[in-house]
C-alpha cells in the first residue's frame, strides 16, 4: 500500500527503538515521522553520485503542502486530562451494557454504530403504522424510513451532538441479530438543551424497554451536563405519556393542540 508522499511507508505500529508509536510525532500523511526517518535511512543509495535516484519521491514533509497545520507532539508524560480532545468523540462504550426484558429475554443496550444500518432497516420493517405515526407525527413510509441516505445519517452519530441507544436482542451465535428498540438524545442549538425520542418494535412493547431507554437517556443527559431534556408526545399516545411521568418527566399539554411536552430539568 502506498501512502501519499511517503518514500517507503511503514506499517502503523512500527516503532523506533525505545519509542512507542503513541509518542511518535505524526506526519501529515498519517505516518509517524519516525517511520519516514527509518524509510530514508533504509532507502538504497543509487546513482554514481550516491545521492539517490533523482526521480525518487521526496520525503513526506518535503512533498506535502502544510495547509498551516503543524504536526503536534505531546510529552508522553502529559496527563490525560491535559491533552486536547480529539475532533471526533470516540465510541461512548460507557453507555453499553446488558439488560433483561420483563420476559427475561437478554438484550444488550449500546450506542448505535454505522454498521447497524442493515439491522435498522429490518427494525423499521417490524413497526406498525400506529407506532410510526406516534414516533414521527406522520405516516412516514417504510421506503423513506429505510432510505440509505437517511439510515447512514441516523447510524453515524456525532456523539458530541447526539447519541442513539439501540437495544439488541442477544441471540445464539449464528442466529440473525435483531434491534428491538431505539432511544435518541439530540442536543439542540441552545446550550444545555436536548430532545429525546423512543421507538420500540411492536412485538416487544410492554416489556419495560421503552422505560429503560428513557431512563438511560436521562442519565446520558446528566453526564453531558444538560440543563433540560424534553420531547413531544401526541395526545393519544397514553403509553408514552405514562412512561415519561413514571421516569420523572413533567408532562404538560402543548397549548390548545393535541400534543404534549415531556420535560426533565436537571
Ligand atoms: C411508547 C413506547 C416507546 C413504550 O415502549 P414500551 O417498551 O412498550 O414501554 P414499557 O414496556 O417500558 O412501558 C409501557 C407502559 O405503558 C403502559 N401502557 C401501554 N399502553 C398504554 C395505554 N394505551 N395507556 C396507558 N398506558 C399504557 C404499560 O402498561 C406500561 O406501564 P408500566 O410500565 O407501568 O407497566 C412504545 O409503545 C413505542 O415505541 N411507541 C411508538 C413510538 C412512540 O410512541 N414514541 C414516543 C414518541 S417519542
Amino acid at each position: 500500500m502506498k501512502t501519499r508522499g511517503c518514500i517507503q511507508p511503514q506499517r502503523h505500529g512500527d516503532t523506533e527503538k525505545g519509542k512507542s508509536f503513541s509518542s511518535a510525532p505524526l506526519c501529515l500523511c498519517g505516518e509517524t515521522t519516525f517511520a519516514h526517518t527509518k524509510a530514508r535511512r533504509t532507502q538504497p543509495e543509487s546513482g554514481p553520485s550516491g545521492r539517490g535516484n533523482q526521480n525518487q519521491k521526496k520525503s513526506c514533509q518535503e512533498n506535502e503542502p502544510n495547509y498551516g497545520l503543524t504536526p503536534f507532539l505531546h510529552d508522553p508524560k502529559t496527563p490525560e486530562d491535559k491533552l486536547p480532545h480529539p475532533a471526533i468523540r470516540p465510541y461512548p462504550i460507557q453507555y453499553a451494557n446488558a439488560w433483561k426484558l420483563k420476559n427475561k429475554a437478554p438484550v444488550f443496550i449500546r450506542p448505535i454504530k454505522p454498521e447497524d444500518e442493515p439491522l435498522m432497516a429490518k427494525f423499521h420493517e417490524t413497526l406498525s403504522e400506529e407506532s410510526v405515526y406516534n414516533r414521527y407525527f406522520s405516516a412516514l413510509k417504510l421506503s423513506q424510513r429505510v432510505a440509505h441516505e437517511r439510515l447512514t445519517r441516523i447510524c453515524f452519530n456525532d456523539y458530541d451532538r447526539e447519541i442513539a441507544l439501540v437495544a439488541e436482542l442477544k441471540v445464539p451465535k449464528g442466529e440473525e441479530k435483531k434491534i428491538l428498540g431505539v432511544g435518541r438524545l439530540s442536543k439542540q442549538h441552545n446550550p444545555g438543551e436536548a430532545e429525546f425520542a423512543v421507538l420500540v418494535n411492536d412485538e416487544w412493547q410492554r416489556q419495560g424497554l421503552g422505560s429503560e431507554l428513557l431512563r438511560r437517556l436521562i442519565e446520558i443527559g446528566r453526564d453531558e451536563k444538560l440543563a433540560h431534556l424534553s420531547g413531544a408526545i401526541l395526545g393519544d399516545n397514553h403509553a408514552m405519556q405514562h412512561i415519561c411521568r413514571k421516569v420523572g418527566f413533567k408532562v404538560e399539554q402543548n397549548g390548545d393542540n393535541n400534543s404534549f411536552r415531556a420535560s426533565y430539568n436537571y
